[in-house]
């Protein structure tokens, strides 16, 4: 699969804070922790739900279905492995202002 490079807009949001963003068919989680920007795929790979509607626990997000956690760098499943797989992760960085995933972020 080929890394793209894909600019959201302007990086805002606060530590602590995560969104959702529409890349084509896809979702992508941002989250913010310490700082830095975070990605990885929001639909969680479990069952579907999106992990924007979870919580940030410093560095892992917290699936809203079923409790699963995924850390926001490696996209390791870090509370239940085995249960479902690890989740794509991306890397987001700020240019100019500007959020920017850089990854193999599926087109569909
Ligand atoms: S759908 Fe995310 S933990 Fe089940």
């Amino acid at each position: 699969m080929a890394v793209r490079r894909i600019p959201l807009g302007p990086a805002n949001l606060k530590d602590g804070e995560m969104r959702s963003y529409k890349v084509g068919k896809r979702d992508l989680l941002i989250a913010r922790v310490n700082g830095s920007y975070k990605s990885l795929d929001d639909w969680c790979n479990h069952a579907g739900c999106l992990l924007s509607g979870g919580r940030l626990e410093e560095n892992v997000v917290v699936c809203p279905c079923h409790e699963i956690g995924f850390d926001l760098d490696s996209g390791k499943n870090v509370t239940s492995p085995g249960v479902c797989d690890d989740q794509p992760a991306f890397k987001a960085q700020i240019e100019g202002g500007q959020l920017v995933v850089v990854g193999d972020v599926p087109e569909q």
